[in-house]
């Protein structure tokens, strides 16, 4: 299939019932493993990368892999800019192809949150792009982004910020974190509260860790888009661990590359299965 548009996307995992799957790619091997476990288990997703990984693949590079790792794949998957740092990167990835956008903002005040988004929603809504806006902040690791506050989204703002910036989906902070270094505990109260507020659909960052009935809780207060990075990237890079714990002269970087593939295939396949029972 061809990269699906965003909302095309939001309206066929609505319409089915689905929850989506957002699975950070870092480069070309995980590209085509996302593309494959989501094949493998005929669900549709994301595939996302982000603004801080875009300094490795570019966008232009990103896009044209996963239009590639998509022509033989019968399920509807979307190319998504995760945690969108910048209006330069949102524009880039919109004019490279990608399908949804996320503008992260959630750092600055209220008001600079709101303008930030605002710019991003003229931009892609022009192109038919549906946008991810975060309000609140997650604790954790995203890669190398570092960040100790913990803020969560409060309720009072949630409607305001929705109409205000137009955003077509809204990224909460209710106690899930990034990375598996913190354990997430997740305020589900909360993320119902906020659930009966926002007039769009919800997105969990920070899936990874996440214990299932948790993620399965969650989903019946309209969330639609879950991230998991660090599973795969662990998935990824314990492959080329292991073979080097095993023998520290192994220098078969084809087989390692396509046994990674082969690992995080299966674990988003795992995944987007078992948010989906
Ligand atoms: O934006 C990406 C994520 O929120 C991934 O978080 O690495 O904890 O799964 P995670
Ligand atoms: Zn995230």
């Amino acid at each position: 299939m061809k990269i699906v548009n965003g909302f095309d996307l939001m309206k066929y995992a609505g319409n089915h019932g689905y929850m989506l799957p957002a699975f950070n790619t870092t480069n070309m091997e995980m590209t085509y493993a996302i593309a494959k476990g989501l094949n493998m288990a005929g669900l549709p997703g994301y595939i996302q990368i982000s603004s801080n990984n875009l300094r490795l693949s570019n966008p232009d590079v990103i896009a044209c892999l996963t239009s590639d790792a998509l022509k033989n794949s019968d399920v509807p998957v979307g190319l998504h800019l995760d945690h969108g740092k910048s209006y330069e990167d949102v524009k880039a990835c919109v004019n490279a192809g990608f399908t949804s956008i996320m503008i992260d903002a959630s750092h600055l005040p209220f008001e600079e949150n709101i303008k930030e988004v605002q710019r991003a929603v003229r931009y892609c809504h022009f192109y038919g792009i549906p946008v991810e806006a975060e309000l609140g902040a997650l604790r954790g690791k995203e890669e190398d982004i570092v960040n100790e506050a913990d803020c969560k989204t409060d309720p009072d703002m949630v409607l305001d910020f929705v109409e205000q910036t137009g955003c077509d989906l809204l990224a909460v902070s209710v106690g899930n974190v990034h990375g598996l270094d913190i354990e997430p505990k997740v305020d589900l109260p909360l993320l119902k509260t906020i659930s009966e507020i926002s007039p769009v659909p919800l997105v969990m960052h920070g899936g990874s860790g996440i214990p299932f009935d948790v993620v399965k809780e969650a989903r019946k207060y309209n969330l639609l888009k879950i991230n998991y990075g660090s599973d795969l990237r662990k998935a990824f890079v314990s492959t080329f661990g292991k073979a080097y714990e095993a023998n520290h002269n192994t220098a078969s970087v084809i087989e390692l590359s396509m046994e990674a593939v082969e690992n995080v295939s299966k674990k988003a396949a795992e995944l987007v299965t078992i948010i989906n029972s």
